[in-house]
């Protein structure tokens, strides 16, 4: 597989998308078997989470199972600001329900912990939450996602929903800021 360039940076292949497809099954299976009966509401956090989202709500197969989207932004180019902005809220009354927050990535877990603080204040029956990829050296609030596809050290990475400024969500793999050569 080829290397990509995005605003002069150069991306090379991480994980492949039959690897994802693996991942997204094999969490798929562990979230059937803890929400069968239970009228889950997935939450998916845009824009980020949407693609792992829509794969991984048809690939748990639950007849009872909701989809709703929240939207947050707290990273601008590379890093995170520290400062998470809501931007598009919550329109389902969540109370007595079962929620399962969808993510694409947990880094500092700023977004996460805010937003778990915020659901709280609706009364929820239960919150868990599901993050594509995790990066545990990263993690400096709250709690490490229940369910996670893939740790990984704390490298820049792209597509499959994730992006740099907006662009690569489009990349159905997933590819990691190239390292420079001393
Ligand atoms: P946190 O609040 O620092 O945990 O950041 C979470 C959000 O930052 C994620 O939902 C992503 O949108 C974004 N993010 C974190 N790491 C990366 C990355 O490596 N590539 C692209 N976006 C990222
Ligand atoms: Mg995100």
């Amino acid at each position: 597989m080829e290397e990509v360039t995005y605003q002069g940076l150069t991306f090379e292949p991480y994980i492949r998308r039959e690897e994802i497809a693996k991942q997204v099954h094999r969490l798929a299976q562990e979230i059937k078997q803890d929400y069968e009966g239970k009228n889950p509401l997935f939450l998916c956090i845009l824009n980020g989470a949407f693609i792992f989202a829509s794969d991984l709500f048809r690939a748990c197969d639950l007849h009872d199972a909701e989809i709703s989207f929240i939207r947050f932004k707290s990273y601008d180019g590379m890093s995170s600001t520290g400062e998470v902005k809501q931007i598009m809220g919550l329109a389902e009354d969540i109370t007595d329900r079962n929620i399962l927050i969808v993510e694409d990535i947990i880094d500092s877990g700023i977004t996460a912990a805010q937003l778990r603080k915020e659901l709280a204040k609706h009364n929820p029956m239960s919150v868990k939450m599901v993050s594509l990829l995790f990066k545990p050296d990263a993690l400096t609030v709250g709690e490490p996602p229940e369910y996670v596809g893939f740790e990984i050290p704390s490298k820049f990475i792209l597509g499959y929903g994730l992006d740099l400024d907006g662009l690569a969500r489009n990349l159905p793999d997933i590819f990691a800021l190239k390292e420079r050569k001393q």
